[in-house]
């Protein structure tokens, strides 16, 4: 008979133990040690006895496969795809729960199906019944696109098998189980076995394989980081859930760049393509009031502009408030010091407010100068003319840094039809060709005093 054997395996980072620990010393989690029972299976035993041969060939003499890429038909997808679905790749869609992942894959399903190719989309979160509802809501009937409730990893695979569809989608890897295990569905062993075998169908049959995975409080995909690391390509889709706005992120793609990003918006009938994010993402912006300043921030290789507002208003606490939306709140504490330290500014008695308009969250510190310079412009109540457009990092003593890319990020703000940019001295710019006038500026002091616009509020933008 065969022997089993006891293993503790750490949920958060998948290390596996021989006895109970409190703490997993990989990871230092606490608590995240569960047991499982492992029956080695007989190919496993019999392999063990198997004296390994393997063979090595000249790499000159691999044939190269040119690698059809197949479009989704969804060109945002395409893009963070690095050009389309891969067949074998697999892709695995992470994202917290209700921002739209099944959506996402739903109409990508149709949307290959409506070119006549099979779609098999396994789901084992709903009955067929809600995701026909899903899809009718959506208006993707196709009768391409194959729907099955399915759990069980074996019968998926056997199902993957038969069909030899053209693209297949698992909705979720934390539902799909392995009946031979012990461990429970959605636990680490589990998670990692139905992946691996899931993965070994798609490539031995050339199929591209899509896997949704649900992500953690702490934001990272639920099951180990060894899930990322077997599959060819990881999206993070993203986004707040009380804006429309979803952004879905490469972060590794063995098929591509990584600093791909798609942006959509979520509406009554499914996830639509922004073709114009900067425009959408500033057009609510009210130029007249103090506080609001322009950026633009680099997404991978993509230029967005974004506006961050500042409210600055006298505290009644002990403690003034300090809110960041959008931004890192530890950056904005470091900013809050230099404005008070270096430019004498008098925060500590004033509650301030950072939030970045449309629900963006920005992590470049070449936003620091527009942070600052919104703050500024709120506690000074003077307002940042219109038609500037402002990037800089800022340094502890004041200093505007510069920022990569600072002529992509121009170009895409004269698109816009801005006139002004404010950026470091340093950095390379040579906006020729554009209608944008360049003001290179090397301290905050400067920036300000180029920034803000002189004369009365409410003025007509000139
Ligand atoms: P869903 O794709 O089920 O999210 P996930 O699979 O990532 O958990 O999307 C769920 C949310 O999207 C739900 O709150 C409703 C909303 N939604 C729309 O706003 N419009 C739509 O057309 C659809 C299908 C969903
Ligand atoms: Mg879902």
């Amino acid at each position: 008979m065969a022997k089993t054997s006891v293993r503790y395996v750490c949920q958060s980072c998948g290390a596996v133990f021989p006895r109970w620990m409190g703490k997993c010393s990989d990871c230092s989690e606490w608590n995240s040690l569960q047991e499982e029972r492992t029956a080695p299976s007989p190919s496993a035993r019999a392999a063990s006895n198997r004296v390994p041969s393997g063979s090595a060939v000249p790499i000159t003499s691999i044939a190269a496969r040119s690698s059809g890429r197949l479009t989704t038909g969804i060109s945002e997808l395409d893009r963070a795809l690095g050009g389309g679905l891969v067949d074998g790749g697999v892709v695995l869609v992470g994202g917290d729960p209700g921002i739209g992942k099944s959506t996402l894959l739903t109409q990508m399903a149709f949307k290959v199906a409506g070119g006549g190719k099979t779609v098999l989309y396994v789901s084992g979160e709903e009955s067929p019944q809600q995701v026909r509802l899903r899809s009718e809501r959506l208006g993707a009937l196709s009768e391409f696109l194959l729907v099955a409730s399915e759990t069980d990893v074996a019968t998926i695979c056997s199902l993957v098998e038969s069909i030899h569809p053209a693209v297949v989608v698992v909705d979720s890897i934390q539902t799909t189980y392995d009946s031979s295990l012990d461990s429970a569905p959605g636990s680490v062993t589990q998670i990692r076995d139905c992946a691996m075998q899931l993965a070994r169908t798609a490539k031995q049959l050339g199929i591209p394989l899509l896997l949704i995975g649900h992500v953690t409080k702490e934001g990272t995909l639920a099951g180990p980081r060894v899930l990322e690391h077997m599959v060819d390509t990881v999206l993070y889709f993203e986004g707040d859930r009380h804006h429309n706005y979803r952004i879905l992120r490469a972060v590794k793609n063995r098929f591509g760049s990584t600093d791909e990003i798609g942006i959509f918006e979520m509406g009554g009938e499914g996830l639509r393509e922004v073709e114009n994010p900067s425009a959408t993402l500033l057009a609510e912006r009210s130029a007249s009031t103090h506080g609001s300043v322009v950026t633009s921030t680099l997404d991978g290789s993509r230029p967005l502009l974004v506006e961050i507002q500042a409210l600055v208003a006298r505290s009644f606490l002990s403690n003034p408030r300090r809110t960041a939306t959008g931004i890192d709140l530890n950056r904005l504490h470091m900013i809050l010091a230099v404005l008070e330290k270096r430019l004498g500014l008098r925060l500590g008695d004033q509650d301030v407010y950072v939030n970045v308009a449309g629900g963006m969250r920005v992590i470049e510190p070449a936003t620091d100068l527009a942070v600052a310079l919104a703050v500024a412009s709120s506690f000074r109540e003077e307002r940042v003319d219109p038609e500037v457009i402002v990037v800089g990092e800022v340094g502890l003593s004041g200093e505007v840094r510069s920022v990569p890319q600072a002529e992509l990020r121009l170009k895409e703000a004269a698109r816009l039809g801005f006139s002004r940019a404010i950026v470091p001295a340093h950095s390379k710019v040579a906006a020729r060709g554009t209608s944008i006038t360049v003001e290179t500026v090397s301290s905050l002091d400067d920036a300000l005093a180029k920034a803000l616009r002189r004369g009365s509020i409410g003025a007509k933008r000139g």
